[in-house]
């Protein structure tokens, strides 16, 4: 296989700060330590990134895609806005599982709607980092 790719959103670099009671006191770092012991377990590269702008992850899926790699994606509160990451999914062909820290469907209603989901090979939400890692598994199993 090729590197699996995690993709981060807006404000997800602000995690282990950032209102630690919807998404917990781990930092993106501690999230990628732990993304990355598993893919050395199992003999896999890591690409692990995170932008506050639509346009890197656009670019970032598009080149994804072109790589036939599997993606993680957690968008952040793009999620349910952009059409422009949804477009990103489906141009590139993109195999991306969608992740949530929080399980978005017991919040507000504005969450409630992803412009990923649709173009998505799945969604985990509300595991916190543990959203992560079941991504991960899925795509080491082939899912
Ligand atoms: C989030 C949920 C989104 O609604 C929110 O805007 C985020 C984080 C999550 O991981 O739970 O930034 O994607």
């Amino acid at each position: 296989m090729s590197a699996v790719h995690v993709l981060n959103g807006p404000n997800l670099n602000l995690l282990g700060k950032r209102e630690p009671g919807i998404y917990g006191s781990a930092t993106l770092d501690d999230i990628r330590a732990q993304l990355d012991e598993r893919c050395r377990a199992k003999g896999v590269s890591l690409v692990f990134k995170q932008s506050n702008f639509e346009g890197d992850l656009v670019t970032w899926i598009q080149e994804a895609g072109a790589a036939g790699a599997p993606v993680i994606l957690n968008a952040g509160a793009l999620t349910h806005t952009s059409i422009a990451l949804y477009d990103a999914i489906k141009g590139a062909q993109a195999s991306v599982i969608e992740v949530h820290l929080s399980n978005v469907h017991a919040r507000e209603s504005f969450r409630h709607h992803s412009y990923i989901s649709p173009a998505a090979r799945g969604v985990i939400a509300g595991f916190g980092p543990l959203s992560y890692l079941l991504a991960l598994e899925a795509i080491l199993q082939n899912i």
